[in-house]
C-alpha cells in the first residue's frame, strides 16, 4: 500500500522532523495537513541544519515533491520567508505545491491572538502567536480568505473588506487598537500573489493520481495528538486535528491507501504552553531532561516543561491513531541516570485509571502511578545497532514497547540521520 502517515503522538516536539526526514528516503511526496507556522521541525542532513516551520521536511530531497495540503493554514508572507531561507542552504524549492484552498493567515489574525491571548490573563493558553486560531475560527465561521483568493484581486477585496469591517470593531472598540487597512493589505498580498503562484496547484488530484501510479506518499502531522482540537487536552491544544483520520480529510484522499501509521514517541515527554501534565518533573531531573534534550521551542524559543514518559498516553495515542509503530526519538537523553520511570496509569479522586480519563477535571488532578527500572550511565549516541546499546536501555524500549502495545521499529539516539537504530523485532 503506498501511503503512510507520521505524527507526534504527545504535545509535539517529538522530533518528527529528523523522523520523517529518515523515512523521507523511501517516498515520492511528503504531505503536510494541519496547522501553519506554528510548527518547528529541525532537521540536520548532509551537514545541512535546516528549521522548517510551514515547509514538509521532505523538502531536502531532491525527488520529492513536498505538498502542503487543503487543510493547512498559510501566512503567505511567512510561506515566502521559509522559501527564501531555504532556498539560501541551497535546497531547491521549485518541488513544493500549495493547494489553493489552504486558508491564509492574515494581518489580523496576528494582531487578534496577540490581544485575545494578553486577555485572557492567567488562563492564556501559551499559544505560539501565529495567528493559528483566528484563522481556523475564521475558516469553521466561513470568513476565511483562501490562496486561491490571491490570484483575484476583485474577490480578495471583497471578502477582506467584509471581514475587515467586523474585525476592525472588535480591535477598535474592545481591544483599543488601531483599525488595520484594507488597501495596505490588498497591496501587500497582491505583492505577494506572483510569488506564491508557481506553487499552487490542485494537490488532491495530484495526491490520488500519484497514488494511483504506485507512488509513496507520506502524510507528516504537525503538534501533536494530545494538542489535538477535538481529542486532545483541551482547551490548551491547538486549533487543527494531528491525529491521523485528519490527514485523509485534509489532502482528500481515500482511507483505503493508507496502511502504515507511525507514531513518534520521544523517550521522555515535554510539553510547551499551559495545560495538564501529570507526569512533569519540576525537579532537578526535569531541569537535566530540558538540558540534554536541548528542550526549548524551534518557533518561540521558549523553555520545554520537561517529565518522565506516560504509557498511559502513549496507550491512548496509539488507539487514536490505530499506529502500526513506534519511533522512539531521544533515548540519549536517559543517559547518566540511577532509575528511570515511566508512568503507568493514574490515580485521581480515589479511582485508578489505565486510560486517558474521559473527564477534564479528572486528568488534571490525575497522579501518575510509576513503574521504576535501571537506568544507566553510558553516552550511547555512538551506537549504532540495537543490541550496541546498554542492557537497561534496550530492557527500557522494549518495555515502552510492551506498556503501550505497538513495535517499536527504530530507535533514535542523536539528530544526525545514521543515529536511528533499527528495533529488531523481539518475537
Ligand atoms: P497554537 O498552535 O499557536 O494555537 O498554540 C496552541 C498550543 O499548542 C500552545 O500550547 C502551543 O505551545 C502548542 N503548540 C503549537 N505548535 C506546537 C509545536 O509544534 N510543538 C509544541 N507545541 C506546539
Amino acid at each position: 500500500m503506498p501511503a503512510s502517515i507520521v505524527l507526534g503522538t504527545q504535545w509535539g516536539d517529538e522530533g518528527k522532523g529528523k523522523a520523517v526526514d529518515f523515512l523521507a528516503d523511501r517516498v515520492d511526496y511528503v504531505v503536510r495537513y494541519q496547522g501553519g507556522n506554528n510548527a518547528g521541525h529541525t532537521v540536520i542532513a548532509e551537514g545541512r541544519l535546516l528549521k522548517l516551520q510551514l515547509i514538509p521536511s521532505g523538502i531536502l530531497y531532491p525527488h520529492i515533491t513536498s505538498v502542503i495540503a487543503d487543510g493547512v493554514v498559510v501566512d503567505p508572507r511567512h510561506l515566502i520567508k521559509e522559501m527564501d531561507q531555504v532556498r539560501e542552504t541551497g535546497v531547491d524549492v521549485s518541488r513544493l505545491v500549495v493547494s489553493g484552498n489552504a486558508h491564509m493567515i492574515m494581518p489580523y489574525h496576528l494582531e487578534l491572538e496577540k490581544v485575545t491571548e494578553r486577555f485572557l490573563g492567567k488562563n492564556a493558553l501559551g499559544t505560539t502567536k501565529r495567528g493559528i486560531g483566528p484563522a481556523y475560527g475564521d475558516k469553521a465561521a466561513r470568513i476565511g480568505l483562501r490562496i486561491q483568493d490571491l490570484f483575484d484581486e476583485k474577490i480578495f477585496r471583497e471578502k477582506l473588506e467584509v471581514v475587515l469591517r467586523e474585525k476592525n470593531l472588535i480591535l477598535t472598540k474592545i481591544y483599543n487598537r488601531l483599525p488595520l487597512d484594507a488597501d495596505r493589505i490588498v497591496e501587500e498580498y497582491m505583492g505577494l500573489a506572483e510569488r506564491v503562484q508557481p506553487h499552487v496547484i490542485d494537490t488532491g488530484a495530484l495526491l490520488h493520481q500519484a497514488l494511483i501510479d504506485g507512488k509513496q506518499v507520506m502524510f507528516e502531522g504537525a503538534q501533536g495528538v494530545l494538542l489535538d482540537l477535538d481529542h486532545g487536552t483541551y482547551p490548551f491544544v491547538t486549533s487543527s486535528n494531528p491525529v491521523a483520520g485528519s490527514a485523509l480529510a485534509s489532502a482528500g484522499v481515500g482511507p483505503h491507501w493508507v496502511d502504515r501509521v507511525v507514531g513518534i514517541m520521544k523517550a521522555y515527554i515535554t510539553r510547551v504552553g499551559a495545560g495538564p501534565f501529570p507526569t512533569e518533573l519540576v525537579d532537578d531531573v526535569g531541569e537535566r531532561l530540558g538540558t540534554r534534550g536541548k528542550e526549548f521551542g524551534t518557533v518561540t524559543g521558549r523553555q520545554r516543561r520537561c517529565g518522565w514518559f506516560d504509557a498511559c498516553l502513549g496507550r491512548y495515542a496509539a488507539r487514536l491513531n490505530g499506529l502500526t509503530e513506534l519511533l522512539v526519538t531521544k533515548l540519549d537523553v536517559l543517559s547518566g541516570l540511577d532509575t528511570v520511570k515511566i508512568c503507568t496509569g493514574y490515580r485521581a479522586y480515589g479511582q485508578a485509571f489505565d486510560d486517558m480519563p474521559p473527564h477534564q477535571s479528572v486528568f488534571h488532578d490525575a497522579s501518575p502511578i510509576y513503574e521504576e527500572l535501571e537506568g544507566w550511565h553510558e553516552e550511547i549516541d555512538e551506537c549504532r545497532v540495537f543490541e550496541d546499546l546498554p542492557k537497561q536501555a534496550q530492557v527500557y524500549v522494549r518495555r515502552m514497547e510492551e506498556l503501550v502495545g505497538v513495535p517499536v521499529s527504530i530507535v533514535s539516539v542523536g539528530p544526525a540521520r545514521e543515529q536511528s537504530l533499527p528495533v529488531p523485532d523481539p518475537r
